[in-house]
C-alpha cells in the first residue's frame, strides 16, 4: 500500500481512520504521557489509544486540547473496561471516559475483552451510544470468531474495528478471526505489534531487517500495513516513536511478507481470548 503517516482507512460506516497511531498503555498519566502524545503528534501521528484501565484518560484528552491540531484531525480511541459490562453500566463507563477525555466526541469506542454472559446486554448499549452522536464509531477488542459470530448474529449495527493481538507470530493461528473480519469489512487493528520487544532478536526477523536497512520495529509496523491491519506501537520515548513512524518509505516484498508469516508459533504476550467461552 503506497500510505503517508496520516494516510486513513475508511470504516465500514465511513468514519475515516488513520492507519498508524500511538498507543498510550503503560504511559503514565501526567508528563510521561503528555510528552509520549506531544511528540507523537509533532511527528505527524494523528490516531492515540488509550482505555479507561490504562489510567490515563485526562492525559490524553489534555494533550489532544493543547495541541492545536483541529479535533476533527485526531483520531481517539478509548475502551470499556470488563468491569463495566452489562446495558446501564456501559452508558455510565462511556459517559465517564468522555468526561475524563473532555474532547467534545470520542472517535472510536471500543469493548475492551468478550466478557462471558453479559457482552450481549454490552454491545446494546453500544449501539445506543453509536446513534446518539458523541461518539462516531463503535467496535470490539480481544473478539475471536466465536465471539464474532454471536455478535454478528444478534446486532443491528456491525462493530467498525476488531482490536487484537497480531503479529507475524500469532497471525496464522487467527486466521478463522481475521476472515471472518474481512469478510464483514470489520477493520482489524494490532495490539502489542512489537510482541513487547520480545522477538526483537529473532534471527529471521533480524535478517529481514538488515535487507530493508530498516529496525525489527520497523519491519513489524509495515508487515502490519502490509496486511491491512492498524497498528498502534506503544513508546514513551520521543526517538522511538519517530522511528516507529518511519515505515512509509519502503514495502516489504511478496516473498518476504510469505516469510514473516511462516515465523507464526501461537506466540501472545498479552491475554489470550480463546479461554473466553
Ligand atoms: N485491546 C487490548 O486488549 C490491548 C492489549 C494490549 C495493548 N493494547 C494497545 O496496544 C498498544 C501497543 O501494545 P503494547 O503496549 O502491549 O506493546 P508493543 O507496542 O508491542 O510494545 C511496547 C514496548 O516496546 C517498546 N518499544 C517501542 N518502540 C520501540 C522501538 N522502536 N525499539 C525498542 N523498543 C521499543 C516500548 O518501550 P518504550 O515506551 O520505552 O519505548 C514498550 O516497552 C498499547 O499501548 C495499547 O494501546 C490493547
Amino acid at each position: 500500500m503506497n500510505l503517508k503517516i496520516n494516510s486513513t482507512t475508511t470504516l465500514n460506516n465511513g468514519v475515516e481512520m488513520p492507519w498508524l497511531g500511538l498507543g498510550v498503555y503503560r504511559s503514565t498519566e501526567g508528563e510521561e504521557a503528555l510528552k509520549a502524545i506531544d511528540a507523537a503528534f509533532q511527528v505527524g501521528y494523528r490516531h492515540i489509544d488509550t482505555a479507561k484501565i490504562y489510567n490515563n484518560e485526562k492525559s490524553v484528552g489534555e494533550a489532544v486540547r493543547n495541541s492545536n491540531i483541529p479535533r476533527s484531525d485526531i483520531f481517539v480511541t478509548t475502551k470499556l473496561w470488563n468491569d463495566d459490562h452489562g446495558y446501564d453500566n456501559t452508558l455510565r463507563a462511556f459517559e465517564e471516559s468522555l468526561k475524563r477525555l473532555d474532547i467534545e466526541y470520542i472517535d472510536l469506542y471500543l469493548v475492551h475483552f468478550p466478557v462471558r454472559d453479559i457482552r450481549k446486554e454490552t454491545w446494546k448499549a453500544m449501539e445506543r451510544i453509536a446513534e446518539e452522536g458523541h461518539c462516531k464509531a463503535i467496535g470490539v477488542s480481544n473478539y475471536l470468531s466465536n465471539h464474532l459470530e454471536e455478535l454478528l448474529a444478534a446486532c443491528n449495527i456491525v462493530p467498525t474495528v476488531n482490536q487484537l493481538e497480531l503479529s507475524p507470530y500469532c497471525f496464522r493461528d487467527r486466521q478463522s478471526t481475521v476472515d471472518l473480519c474481512r469478510q464483514h469489512d470489520i477493520r482489524l487493528e494490532a495490539y502489542s505489534p512489537l510482541t513487547r520487544t520480545v522477538k526483537f532478536d529473532d534471527p529471521a526477523l533480524l535478517s529481514i531487517a538488515e535487507k530493508y536497512a530498516k529496525t525489527p520495529a520497523q519491519i513489524l509496523i509495515r508487515w502490519a500495513l502490509e496486511e491491512e491491519v492498524v497498528v498502534i506501537p506503544k513508546s514513551s520515548n520521543p526517538i522511538r516513536i519517530q522511528q516507529n513512524a518511519d515505515v512509509f518509505d519502503f514495502s516489504i516484498s511478496k516473498e518476504d511478507m510469505e516469510t514473516l508469516n511462516s515465523l507464526n508459533e501461537n506466540f501472545l504476550v498479552c491475554w489470550d481470548p480463546s479461554r473466553e467461552p
